[in-house]
């Protein structure tokens, strides 16, 4: 819904989900090989290339799990450069004699392996670490190891198969970096999957009078003249796509709610003023989310105000989520709703997108239930209707140019409401809601997880709601 709704002030039940439809791209998967060559003595073998997404084979790698991303980066952004040190911290689920990291353009400068000079070999997005044989012990399965990369050039923006942009975007007067699916990688080297979740500090510095906004808590400001260096920390796991960094002129304002939460919200100058009133609601639509879905997961929340025409649309990216531009309310709510859906239980791949989606655009359903008094079986009666909702099942997008598509959404949240009607109890469905935040807080989870969940908490059996709903490819006959 959101990607294109970032300026549509029409209620969510208007808005349509799907983003910019592009051409219908065929996913072309390039076989990238991974050179390894010989292991100059080291034991064990190397880490996968990709861990086989439904959707993006080659995203992420195998053999080893992040902990830690220390990311330091330099941007110039009118001469659109950037140059950054990754200090990647890692723990070995496998003997490695060589591992992958994703990094789509730049220039690697040089890279380190617990200290140690390592080969580097790049093909596609998969780039190639060889570790020095004296530090083979070190990258035993189990064992924790630090890798450095250095690196620079003019960091992309890259074409998603359905042709919207992501990845790093200019704007008019800066910068900002959007991951979702496959767009951390264009700005830092890392285990590019959803299913590897990591806390990260990242420093940011930018010319003089510029301002840098990142994920998690604010940790300091420091200016040196001519440039000034933002320092962001975020303690809780999170996923690469959710990472961003926003470069540019903005308004920022911070405060704490009553649960001690930091709010952090950026607008760009230009449209501050029009942002001011809706920005200002982040607390109360952060507390209206905590009574329905449980606990914020974050110790940091807010919002972030772009003008990023090339992508035009809204992302959800941890603790504070980025807008195309003053967001309606039922927008801030699905965004804001993400944190729950998708940033804390995060899919465990890109077919378990209608997780996020779904449940997002049912907290819209259910502000606009609230708020506006709208009886919330209009909003699924409405979704029934829409054909583009019936175009495929919501588990099972066909293509990796189709997990934005109008049934991710509409249908996700088609289920949600069969879930809830099956239960038949609005305080039990709300409790069932907050279990499913609790088991998978800060974790991830599969549409099987889901299910399972559900029939575990409810003890029925659901086989036919989610053949139907989940699975189906036709519309049941209405009032089924
Ligand atoms: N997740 C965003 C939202 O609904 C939309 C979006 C942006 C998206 N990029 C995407 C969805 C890539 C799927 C794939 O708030
Ligand atoms: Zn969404």
């Amino acid at each position: 819904m959101s990607r294109i709704a970032g300026v549509d002030q029409r209620p969510a039940s208007e808005r349509t989900p799907v983003r910019r439809t592009a051409r219908a791209a065929a996913l072309v998967l390039l076989v990238l090989t991974t050179s390894t060559g010989c292991t100059g003595g080291v034991e064990g073998s190397p880490g996968a290339a990709g861990l086989r997404d439904p959707y993006f084979p080659k995203l992420g790698n195998g053999g080893y799990d992040v902990t830690h991303y220390d990311l330091v980066l330099d941007v110039d952004p009118a001469a659109h450069r950037l140059s950054g040190t990754a200090t990647i911290t890692a723990r070995a689920t496998q003997d490695l004699s060589a591992f992958n990291l994703d990094l789509d353009g730049l220039t690697v400068r040089s890279a380190t392996v617990e200290g140690r000079p390592a080969a580097v070999n790049r093909a596609g997005h998969e780039l190639t670490l060889r570790p020095d044989a004296g530090v083979a012990d070190r990258l035993r399965k189990g064992r924790t190891f630090r890798t450095v990369v250095r690196y620079s050039g003019s960091p992309k923006t890259i074409t998603d198969p359905d042709g919207s942009k992501e990845g790093w975007l200019r704007t008019a007067d800066g910068s900002v970096a959007l991951g979702e699916p496959t767009g951390s990688m264009a700005w830092f080297p890392g285990n590019n999957h959803p299913s590897d979740k990591a806390s990260y500090d990242i420093a940011v510095t930018v010319p003089a009078g510029l301002t840098a906004v990142s994920n998690g808590e604010p940790a300091s400001r420091r200016g040196s003249g001519t440039t000034t260096t933002f320092r962001w920390h975020v303690p809780e796991p999170m996923a690469s796509y959710l990472a961003t960094v926003a470069i540019g002129r903005f308004d920022t304002k911070s405060s704490t709610t009553a649960d001690g939460i930091e709010v952090f919200t950026a607008a760009d100058t230009t449209v501050a003023k029009d942002s001011a009133r809706i920005l200002a609601r982040v607390p109360e639509v952060v507390k209206w989310e905590v009574e329905r879905f449980g606990p914020y997961p974050f110790s940091a929340t807010g919002a972030i105000v772009e003008r990023h025409g090339d992508a035009g649309y809204a992302l959800e990216t941890q603790n504070r989520p980025v807008f195309a531009g003053p967001p309606d309310a039922g927008l801030l709510v699905h965004e804001m709703a993400h944190q729950w859906f998708g940033d804390s239980v995060t899919p465990e791949s890109w077919r378990d997108m209608w997780l996020n989606e779904g449940l997002a655009t049912y907290a819209e359903w259910l502000w606009e239930a609230d708020k506006e008094g709208v009886p919330i079986q209009d909003l699924f009666d409405a979704a029934f209707e829409d054909d583009d909702n019936w175009a495929f099942p919501p588990a099972d997008p066909p293509t990796a140019a189709d997990i934005s598509q109008a049934p991710v959404y509409g249908r996700g949240a088609m289920v949600v409401h069969k879930v809830r009607q099956a239960v038949d109890d609005d305080r039990r469905f709300f409790a069932l809601v907050r279990g499913w935040t609790k088991a998978h807080r800060h974790g991830n989870a599969t549409t099987a997880d889901f299910t399972a969940y559900v029939e575990k908490a409810t003890g029925k059996d659901l086989t036919e709601l989610w053949d139907t709903w989940l699975y189906g490819r036709s519309r049941p006959a209405p009032k089924d």
